[in-house]
């Protein structure tokens, strides 16, 4: 698939911003918001910086950003403070003639990568030596992917799905055909599964490296949700020693974690869900109430300064932020909008027009019924 091109690190003009204090990255950022008015608006995702996130119109989840982006037409520039899908996202759901930016080039998605375009269409290849592939099985990809494997799913009678609606989206599946291939997070398909009650003998991993997967082909007539073998490297570092530590430590502390996290950790806590949902649930708390909270680090401390009548505890003392998130700073984001001020367009993200057609189709099957 073609790209704008990707410049790790972010061009040389940079450096001169990352000398700049943050005070003075602050007003100048905001200088170049005023001056672009409604011809611009921020989205932050929710594992920002606070450094950035203090510029977003709107922050939020995967969900609640891709529908500001279908919904926001008049906005001429959209500048995702977020990861590379999710501003490809944007770009498919929003309108001609907007225009998406993103920070830094570099800040992607280490999940997302672990499955590509030539390994999904091997896998439905392998399938549909085995069974009619296009009757029986949809194809369902969490919006942490490429644009041309949500594309895939558009093209195949299939849908995309977040953190947020991953259950409605099964339900949408398997009410069409008998199997579903879910790729890339197995954690997310295995626990959503868990929370409707799925027998496990009706799952299967498939790992993209093996042929069919790792499996025989009885197994796979069998299983009625295929789950890719791919993960977070955030969520996966939260353990169950992390849980039981806090619940042994602050006897009625609520712990409520991602869905990205492995099913034995999101059995142990008492909730979990989507990032938006994490903080809803925190701030609904009353008063005085103790929450351990597993996702990533930004997000936690951000809960904690913000509801400071709670005791909020980040869940485990080895899990970082996630780093690609983190490559939109201070200094990329003043960068972006003082080119934009000036009238340069830079780090569009550009989906090519065929992925864009079919991806679009999977998204608002997604989008209608969510
Ligand atoms: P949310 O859709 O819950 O915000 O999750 C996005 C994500 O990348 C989690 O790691
Ligand atoms: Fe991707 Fe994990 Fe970072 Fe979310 S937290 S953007 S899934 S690497």
């Amino acid at each position: 698939m073609e790209r704008t091109t990707c410049l790790i690190g972010g061009p040389a003009e940079i450096q001169s911003y990352r000398d700049l204090p943050l005070d003075e990255l602050a007003e100048r950022t905001a200088a170049a918001k005023r001056r672009l008015g409604d011809r611009v608006i921020v989205l932050g995702h929710n594992y920002q910086r606070d450094e950035v996130i203090r510029h977003a119109d709107v922050e939020g989840d995967s969900l609640k950003l891709s529908q500001i982006a279908a919904e926001r037409s008049s906005h001429e520039y959209i500048v995702f403070c977020g990861v590379h899908f999710m501003a490809e996202t944007a770009d498919i759901l929003s309108k001609t003639g907007q225009a998406v930016i993103l920070p830094d080039l570099a800040a992607g998605c280490s999940m997302a990568d672990m499955a590509q375009i030539e390994q999904v269409d091997q896998a439905w290849e392998q399938l549909g030596r085995i069974l009619p592939v296009e009757e029986t099985v949809t194809p369902v990809v969490y919006v942490n992917s490429a644009a041309d494997l949500k594309a895939f799913c558009g093209e195949h009678g299939g849908i995309t799905c977040t953190s947020s609606n991953a259950r409605q989206v099964i339900e949408w599946a398997w009410q069409r055909r008998e199997k579903i291939l879910f790729f890339p997070d197995e954690h997310l398909g295995r626990n959503t599964a868990n929370k409707m009650g799925i027998p496990r003998e009706d799952l299967l991993v498939w790992d993209p490296f093996q042929p069919n997967g790792g499996h025989s082909r009885e197994a796979i007539k069998k299983a009625r949700l295929l789950l890719w073998k791919g993960f977070c490297s955030v969520h996966q570092m939260f353990q169950p020693a992390h849980v039981r530590y806090f619940k042994e430590k602050h006897p009625g502390i609520t712990i409520v974690v991602h869905p990205e996290c492995h099913e034995d950790v999101v059995n142990l806590a008492d909730l979990s869900g989507s990032t938006e949902f994490i903080i809803k649930t925190v701030s609904a708390a009353a008063p005085g109430t103790v929450w351990g909270v597993g996702t990533e680090l930004n997000l936690v401390n951000r809960l904690k300064h913000r509801q400071p009548d709670k005791h909020v505890y980040f869940l485990s003392p080895t899990v970082c932020q996630c780093s690609t998130m983190f490559r939109i700073d201070a200094p990329h984001l003043c960068w972006a909008m003082e080119n934009l001020a000036e009238g340069h367009v830079v780090n569009r993200i550009s989906v090519p027009d065929d992925d864009k057609r079919w991806a679009r189709i999977a998204l608002q099957r997604m989008l209608d019924v969510s």
